[in-house]
C-alpha cells in the first residue's frame, strides 16, 4: 500500500511516500525558517500561504524521486493536529481533495504520533512496549507505548515545552530562530562550571516537567552579567551551555525514572529536541547502566517532516481507519484519546 504523507502542522512543508511492502520511497521538506526569522517566531497567516505555495510542487516532486505517478497512490495521511489551524486546513483541503479525485481513502494523523513513531522508520526500529520521550516546540511529554494506539501519559511539562525554552533561551542570548540548534552549537563553546543552573522538579516524586522557572533563571542570568558588562561572546557560551545541561539532566532523570517505574527496557525520544546531541549521548550513558536500550530517528525525521505522517497514517489506514467526508484540524487534540492499532501490518486493507 503506497501512502502519500503530508504534513503542515507549523512551518514545514513535508510530503513522503510510503510503502508498507518497500518502506520509505522518497520525501521532501521546505522549511519556513528564513522567512519567519525576521519576526523571532512563527506567523501563522504566512505559514499557511507558504503551505499552498509549496504543498503541489512539492507532491509532485516526491512523486516524481519515487517514479510514481498520482495513480499509483493507495491512500493519503495528514496532519489533522495539534498545531495551526490555518496550517494543517492547508494540508487536510489538499489531502481530501486528492483523495476524492483519486478515490483513495484519506485520514487525518496526530502529529506527535508521528513524531513517536519516527524511529520505526530507522533499520532497528524499536520494539513494543517502550517508554518514550516527546520533546518538541510544544510538548514534553514521557509516554508509556504498548502499541500504536496505546499509549499511557506518565508526566508532561505543566508549562513551557523543552524545545520552547531552548528558543527563549536562544531569543535571551541574541540567537535566531529556531533556538535549540543555535543554542546547542553555542554551548560547544562553553566553559563547564562556570553557572549552575536548576534541575526544576526534580527534587520531588512524579514524571512531570516544568521550564519555565528555568527560563526566568536564565533571564537574571543574562541580565546580571549585563548590567555588570560581562555578557561577552565567552560568557552567552557559559550560559548555553549551562543551560543545556540543566535541561538534558532534568530528562535524563526523568527518563530514568519512568524506565524504573514501568520496567521497560526500551526509552524510544522524538521530536525536534531529540535531535540534540548531548541529550542523546547523555541518555545512552543513562541507558547503558540501566541494560537498557535508547532508540532515536535520524536528525531530519527529529523535527517536523512527511515520513512520520505517511507512516503513522499508513498503520493506520492498513487497520481500515479513515476519514469521514470532513477535514479534520484540531489545534490541540490530546494523544491518549486516539483508538488503539493491533500490530503493524504490512499487507492488504483491513476492509
Ligand atoms: O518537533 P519540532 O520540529 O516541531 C514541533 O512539533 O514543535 O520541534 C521543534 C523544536 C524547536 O523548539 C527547536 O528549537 C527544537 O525542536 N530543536 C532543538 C534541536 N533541534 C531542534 N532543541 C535542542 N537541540 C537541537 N539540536
Ligand atoms: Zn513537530
Amino acid at each position: 500500500m503506497l501512502i502519500l504523507g503530508i504534513e503542515t502542522s507549523c512551518d514545514e512543508t513535508g510530503i513522503a511516500l510510503y510503502d508498507s511492502e518497500r518502506g520509505l520511497r522518497a520525501h521532501a521538506l521546505f522549511s519556513q525558517i528564513d522567512m519567519h526569522a525576521d519576526y523571532g517566531g512563527v506567523v501563522p497567516e504566512l505559514a499557511s500561504r507558504d503551505h499552498v505555495r509549496k504543498l503541489l510542487p512539492l507532491c509532485d516532486q516526491v512523486l516524481a524521486d519515487a517514479g510514481c505517478g498520482r495513480a499509483d497512490i493507495d491512500g493519503i495521511a495528514y496532519t489533522a493536529g495539534p498545531g495551526l489551524v490555518g496550517a494543517l486546513m492547508v494540508g487536510g483541503s489538499v489531502a481530501h481533495a486528492l483523495g476524492f479525485a483519486l478515490g483513495v481513502p484519506v485520514l487525518g494523523v496526530h502529529h506527535m504520533e508521528g513524531h513517536l513513531l519516527a524511529p520505526m522508520l530507522e533499520p532497528e526500529p524499536p520494539a513494543f512496549p517502550f517508554v518514550a520521550l516527546l520533546v518538541s516546540g510544544g510538548h514534553t511529554q514521557l509516554v508509556r507505548v504498548d502499541g500504536i494506539g496505546e499509549y499511557e501519559m506518565l508526566g508532561e511539562s505543566v508549562d513551557d515545552a523543552a524545545g520552547e525554552a531552548f528558543d527563549k533561551t536562544a531569543k535571551m542570548l541574541g540567537l535566531d530562530y529556531p533556538g535549540g540548534p543555535r543554542v546547542a552549537a553555542l554551548a560547544e563553546q562553553g566553559r563547564e562550571g562556570r553557572y549552575r543552573f536548576p534541575r526544576p522538579m526534580t527534587d520531588r516524586p512524579g514524571l512531570d516537567f516544568s521550564f519555565s522557572g528555568l527560563k526566568t533563571f536564565t533571564l537574571n542570568t543574562v541580565t546580571a552579567a549585563e548590567e555588570a558588562g560581562e555578557l561577552d561572546d565567552q560568557v552567552r557560551a557559559d550560559i548555553a551551555l549551562a543551560f543545556e545541561t540543566a535541561v538534558v539532566d532534568t530528562l535524563v532523570i526523568k527518563c530514568r525514572r519512568a524506565l524504573q517505574q514501568t520496567g521497560c527496557k526500551r526509552l524510544v525520544i522524538a521530536g525536534g529536541v531529540s535531535a540534540n546531541k548531548r541529550l542523546r549521548h547523555a541518555l545512552e550513558a543513562m541507558t547503558g547502566k540501566l541494560g537498557a536500550g535508547v532508540f532515536y530517528a535520524r536528525p531530519e525525521f527529529c523535527t517536523d517532516n512527511g515520513a512520520m505522517i505517511a507512516y503513522a497514517g499508513c498503520q493506520r489506514l492498513l487497520a481500515g481507519q479513515r476519514d469521514g467526508e470532513r477535514i479534520v484540524a484540531v489545534p490541540r487534540w490530546p494523544m491518549n484519546t486516539l483508538p488503539p492499532v493491533a500490530e503493524p501490518r504490512t499487507n492488504g486493507l483491513a476492509d
